[in-house]
C-alpha cells in the first residue's frame, strides 16, 4: 500500500507523489539537460531515478569516487544505475580528494575540504555536460537543518562557485518535501531494488567522518575493511547504523609475538528513528568478541578494538 500516515498527520501517497512529480519535472526541465550527483544512498538514488523516469537520457547520473566509499561501493552503484538504464558517468577523483585532505586534522576543516572538492568536481562535470539543471536528493530533514543553521551543504550553486544568474543553472530537488520513510516508500513504489530502498544511512562525507585526524588512502583502507567486518557481523541486528571508526591515536599490542604500536578501532552500532537521537545497541558479548577478533586478525595494523556505549546525546552518531 502506498498510503501511510505522515508524522505530521497528513496522508502520504507514494503513487500520487510519483505521478505528480513526473509531470512537474518534465515541465520544468523541458528540452534541457540535467546531471544528478548519485552516491548510491537512498535519497540521491531515488531522486536520480525519479528524474530519469521523467526525462530519460536528458539526465546523466554522476558518481564521484572520492576514495572514501565502502568496500565495493563504486562498482555496486555503477552497476545499479546501469541496471536501471540510467546514463552514468563515473568520475575517479580519489587522488584529488586525498590531496585536499593533506595536513587537515580539524573535523570542521575536513568537512569543508570534502564539500569544496565535491562541488568543484561536480561543477567541472556540469560544464562538460552543458547542463541546465543539477538534481539533488535533498529531503525535508536537510532543509530543516539548513534553516536551523545545523547544515548548510545544500545550496549547491554557491558552493560550486557558480553564480546561477551568469550560468543559468537551476537546482532540481524533487524530494525536498519528504521525510526519509516516505523517500523509501517512493523508492519501493518505483520498483527500486530493496538493496537501495532499504539501505542504511551513510553520510555524504563518507569514511572521512570515521577517520580521526588526517585522512589518507592508507587509513581509508583500514577503516573500509573494519567497516566491512562490522556490517557483515551486525547484519542480523537490523540496527539503524553500524560502522567502524579509526582513531588518530595508537596503542601497544602484540602481533606474532612482537610488540606492535598499532591502530585502534571503535565499533559503533546504534538504533534510531530519525538520527536526531540514538541509542547504542546492547550487543551480545559473543558477537562483540567475534567482531573484535576478526578486526584484529584480518587487519594487520590493528591491535585494539573498542565498543562505543554512548547514546546520542551526548555523543553524535558519527565521530566528526
Ligand atoms: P550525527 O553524527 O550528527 O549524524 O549524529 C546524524 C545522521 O546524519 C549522518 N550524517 C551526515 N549525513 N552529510 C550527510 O549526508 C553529513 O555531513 C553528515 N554528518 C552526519 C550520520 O551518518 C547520521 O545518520
Amino acid at each position: 500500500m502506498p498510503t501511510k500516515e505522515r508524522g505530521m498527520g497528513i496522508m502520504f501517497n507514494a503513487k500520487e507523489f510519483i505521478e505528480n512529480s513526473l509531470g512537474e519535472i518534465k515541465n520544468i526541465v523541458g528540452d534541457s539537460r540535467v546531471i544528478s550527483a548519485c552516491s548510491g544512498g537512498v535519497d540521491s538514488t531515488v531522486a536520480t531515478y525519479l528524474v530519469h523516469k521523467a526525462v530519460g537520457d536528458k539526465l546523466v547520473a554522476v558518481f564521484i569516487d572520492d576514495g572514501l566509499r565502502r568496500e565495493g561501493e563504486p562498482e555496486f552503484v555503477v552497476r545499479i544505475l546501469k541496471e536501471l538504464k540510467i546514463k552514468t558517468r563515473y568520475v575517479d577523483a580519489k587522488e584529488e580528494f586525498f590531496q585536499t585532505f593533506k595536513g587537515k586534522t580539524d573535523a570542521e576543516e575536513k568537512r569543508k575540504a570534502f564539500r569544496d572538492k565535491f562541488y568543484t568536481t561536480l561543477g567541472k562535470v556540469a560544464k562538460e555536460e552543458q547542463i541546465q539543471f543539477i538534481t539533488q536528493g535533498t529531503i525535508k530533514a536537510d532543509v530543516l537543518e539548513t534553516v536551523k543553521g545545523i547544515k548548510s551543504q545544500h545550496n549547491v550553486l554557491e558552493q560550486i562557485g557558480i553564480n546561477p544568474q551568469i550560468y543559468g543553472y537551476k537546482i532540481l530537488e524533487p524530494l525536498r518535501e519528504l521525510f526519509k520513510p516516505e523517500v523509501r516508500m517512493v523508492g519501493r513504489e518505483m520498483g527500486l531494488p530493496r538493496e537501495i530502498s532499504e539501505r542504511m544511512p551513510f553520510p555524504g562525507p563518507a569514511l572521512s567522518l570515521r577517520i580521526l585526524g588526517e585522512v589518507t588512502a592508507e587509513k581509508a583502507a583500514i577503516v573500509r575493511k573494519a567497516t566491512q567486518i562490522v556490517e557483515e557481523e551486525a547484519i542480523n541486528l537490523g540496527a539503524f547504523q553500524s560502522f567502524a571508526v579509526l582513531h588518530n591515536d595508537k596503542a601497544t599490542g602484540i602481533k606474532e609475538g612482537n610488540r606492535l604500536y598499532g591502530n585502534i578501532i571503535t565499533v559503533r552500532i546504534v538504533n534510531s528513528q530519525d538520527a536526531v537521537t540514538a541509542l547504542a545497541v546492547n550487543i551480545p558479548y559473543e558477537l562483540l568478541s567475534k567482531i573484535s577478533k576478526r578486526i584484529t586478525n584480518e587487519i594487520p595494523t590493528v591491535v585494539r578494538c573498542l565498543y562505543d556505549i554512548t547514546d546520542k546525546p551526548p555523543s553524535t552518531i558519527e565521530f566528526e
